[in-house]
């Protein structure tokens, strides 16, 4: 296990659509524990494969890290089969550090996706963890929350964002 790469915006990979995995072998449970590893120490509460880039529909999420007692969850090919409600929230990313903007989101969703053993599974998801779904299955189709916000909200945001580029040249 090792402590991968994150990608930064605009990392044009950020913007690549990930395919479906068809065979949860070694090497997908080798990149999902070293993911986890990674957003631990991100002090992220999600990831997703999209962001180290690997173009595979995988992302992990742990909204309790903070708590003594990890509760990882690997999504693999996840497909949210039903959104209810409407909420804004802060919201964030490791790939855009140091920014957050409220992004509306569904207040619910349920999410069918495969375990590392192959299994098929089917969650319930409200508040912090169905946003943290829906911002990571954004990242496996390329978007990113900045995308979500106003024009003018976005463009803000870019613009700080190319600002302190140029200052780290
Ligand atoms: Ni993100």
């Amino acid at each position: 296990m090792a402590i991968m790469e994150i990608l930064k915006y605009p990392d044009q990979r950020l913007r690549v659509v990930a395919k479906e995995i068809d065979k949860i072998n070694n090497d997908i449970k080798k990149i999902s524990m070293s993911m986890i590893e990674t957003m631990y120490h991100a002090k992220g509460i999600g990831l997703a494969a999209t962001q180290v880039g690997i173009p595979i529909r995988l992302f992990v999420i742990d909204i309790e890290q903070l708590d003594e007692n990890p509760n990882p969850i690997v999504f693999i090919n996840p497909k949210i089969i039903l959104s209810e409600g409407r909420e804004k929230h802060d919201e964030g990313c490791l790939s855009i550090p140091g920014y957050t903007a409220p992004v509306e989101r569904a207040s619910k969703v349920i999410v069918k996706f495969l375990d590392l053993e192959g299994n098929s599974q089917e969650l319930i998801a409200e508040g912090l963890l169905a946003r943290a779904i829906q911002h990571e299955n954004d990242h496996l189709d390329g978007k990113l929350f900045i995308d979500r916000l106003s024009p003018i909200r976005k463009e803000l945001i870019i613009k700080k964002l190319k600002k302190e580029m140029e200052k780290s040249l």
